[in-house]
C-alpha cells in the first residue's frame, strides 16, 4: 500500500521519486513490510488448524532475497524447476519444508531434489511416477510422492491460469487417481504420503477450492479403505489478489475458515503453495516517461519499461493500476501506456487516466510483485531492470541491473 505525503508517492514512508532518482528506471520495488504481514496473514488464518505448512511458491518472485525472507519466517517452499532448487540451495532452506511441483520433471530434477532430501514431489503422471521410483531405486532411496490430480473443477479465471479442467495438461484424472495410488503403494521406492490439486491462480471465489478439495477429500478416504494412509493435503496455490480498485478477493480468513471446516477432523497436515497472494502486492514497477505522442485519437505516453520487463499486460491482456508518483493537479486525460519495444502488444495499460505529464516524470505499476520480474526477458537485447527492496527504514539493491555486456557473454561469434 502506498501512502501519500505532500503529494508524493510513499512505499513504507520512502519516497517513490527518491527511488527512482537513486537507482534509475525502470526497477522493480518490493516492501519487506508487505511480505511479512501477508504471510502472517496465512499463517494467523490457519493457526486453528493444527499441522499447516506455507510453502511460498517460489515462480511468483524467486530473487534470493525475497526467497531468504520468507524462509526466515519459517515458510517452506514449493519448486518447479533445478534452477529454482538451486536457489533454495543457496538460502539453506529446509528440505523437509519443500515439495517440487510440475508437469515434467527431469531425471536431474529428481536426483538433485531427492538429494536433498524434499519432503516429497507432486506427481503429474504415470510415466513420471515410473521415472521417480527408477531414479530413486538407483540412488537406493525412497521418494516420497503425492499425487496431483486434475479434480475438473472450473476456477472461473483467466482460461491461461486454469490448470485444473478436464482440457489441461495438469495433472492425474481424479477418476484414474484411486488406481495410480494403488500402483505406487506397490512400488519399491516410493512412498505415497499425499494429495495434491492445483485448480489456477487468481481465483476470486472460495467455493472451486471447497469443491475441489471434497473431491481430494474422498479420494483420501477410498484410499484409506484400501490401506493406503495419506498424511499430506496439498490444496496448491491461487487465491487471488486486488488488481482493479474496485476488486474484493477472499480474505485469507475466509480462505482459511471454509478449508480448516473440511480438514478439522482428518488429522492430516495441509499444505498452501500461495504465490502471488504473498508477493503480488508487495511489488511495484517504476518507470519514467521517454517521450508523448499522439496518433490520430490516442494520446501515448512511451515509458522506459516494456512487456520484457512486465509481460502480464501483453500476455493477459492483464490490468495493472498505474499512476503519477508525484501528483499533479489539473485536468486529467485518457493515455495509453507503452514501451520502447518494437511490438504492438508492447502495452502497460489502456486508457490511464492521468494529468498532463513530462519527460522524466516517473510513473508506478502497481501490484507487480507476483509475475513481475520473473517473466522478464531480454528482448530487444535490453537488460532486466533492477530489484530493490524496502526494508528496516531504507533501501537496499537485491539485484542490479543486467549489464549489456551479460547479454552476449554466452554467444560465440565465429570467425
Ligand atoms: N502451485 C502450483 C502447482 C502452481 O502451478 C502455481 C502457479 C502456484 C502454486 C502458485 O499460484 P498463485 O498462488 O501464485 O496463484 N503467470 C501467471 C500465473 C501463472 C501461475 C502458475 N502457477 C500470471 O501472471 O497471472
Amino acid at each position: 500500500m502506498l501512502d501519500i505525503k505532500d503529494n508524493k508517492l510513499y512505499l513504507d514512508e520512502i519516497s517513490l521519486y527518491d527511488i527512482a532518482q537513486s537507482y534509475g528506471t525502470p526497477c522493480y520495488l518490493y516492501s519487506k513490510n508487505s511480505l511479512v504481514k501477508e504471510f502472517n496473514e496465512y499463517k494467523n488464518a490457519f493457526s486453528n488448524l493444527n499441522h499447516t505448512l506455507i510453502c511460498y511458491s517460489v515462480k511468483a518472485c524467486s530473487n534470493i532475497n525475497i526467497l531468504k525472507i520468507f524462509k526466515d519466517i519459517g515458510s517452506g517452499f514449493d519448486i518447479v524447476s533445478l534452477g529454482e532448487l538451486e536457489r533454495l540451495k543457496y538460502i539453506k532452506a529446509d528440505p523437509s519444508k519443500i515439495v517440487f511441483s510440475g508437469v515434467a520433471k527431469s531425471d536431474k530434477e529428481i536426483e538433485d531434489s531427492l538429494d536433498y532430501g524434499i519432503l516429497f514431489f507432486n506427481v503429474e503422471s504415470i510415466d513420471e511416477l515410473e521415472n521417480i521410483n527408477r531414479i530413486a531405486a538407483d540412488l537406493n532411496k525412497t521418494a516420497n510422492i503425492s499425487i496431483r490430480v486434475n479434480p475438473d473443477i472450473d476456477p472461473k479465471t483467466h482460461p491461461y491460469i486454469s490448470t485444473g479442467l478436464k482440457s489441461s495438461k495438469f495433472g492425474i484424472e481424479i477418476n484414474q487417481a484411486l488406481e495410480v495410488y494403488t500402483y505406487a503403494n506397490q512400488m519399491e521406492n516410493v512412498n505415497p504420503v499425499g494429495i495434491d490439486a492445483h485448480i489456477g491462480s487468481q481465483i476470486f471465489e472460495i467455493s472451486p477450492f471447497i469443491d475441489s478439495l471434497d473431491k481430494l477429500i474422498a479420494l483420501y478416504k477410498n484410499l484409506k479403505d484400501k490401506g493406503i494412509n495419506i498424511t499430506y493435503f496439498d490444496i496448491g496455490g491461487g487465491l487471488g489478489i486486488k488488481y482493479f480498485d474496485s476488486d474484493e478477493p477472499p480474505s485469507k480468513k475466509e480462505f482459511a475458515d471454509r478449508v480448516i471446516d473440511k480438514m478439522k477432523d482428518l488429522n492430516c497436515t495441509l499444505i498452501l503453495e500461495p504465490g502471488r497472494s504473498l508477493v503480488g502486492n508487495a511489488g511495484y514497477l517504476l518507470t519514467s516517461i521517454l517521450y508523448k505522442k499522439k496518433n490520430y485519437d490516442k494520446d501515448f505516453l512511451i515509458v522506459d519499461a516494456g512487456m520484457n520487463d512486465l509481460l502480464r499486460p501483453s500476455l493477459y491482456n492483464a490490468y495493472h493500476k498505474i499512476e503519477e508518483v508525484v501528483k499533479v493537479n489539473g485536468d486529467r486525460s485518457k493515455y495509453d501506456i507503452v514501451g520502447p519495444i518494437c511490438e504492438t502488444g508492447d502495452i502497460l495499460g489502456k486508457d490511464v487516466e492521468l494529468p498532463k505529464l513530462s519527460k522524466n516524470d516517473v510513473l508506478v505499476i502497481h501490484s507487480a510483485g507476483a509475475y513481475g520480474h520473473v517473466m522478464a526477458s531480454n528482448y530487444n537485447t535490453r537488460p532486466k531492470a533492477p530489484e530493490i527492496i524496502i526494508d528496516d527504514g531504507g533501501s537496499k539493491l537485491i539485484r542490479k541491473k543486467d549489464m549489456l555486456s551479460q547479454l552476449m557473454e554466452n554467444e560465440l561469434l565465429n570467425e
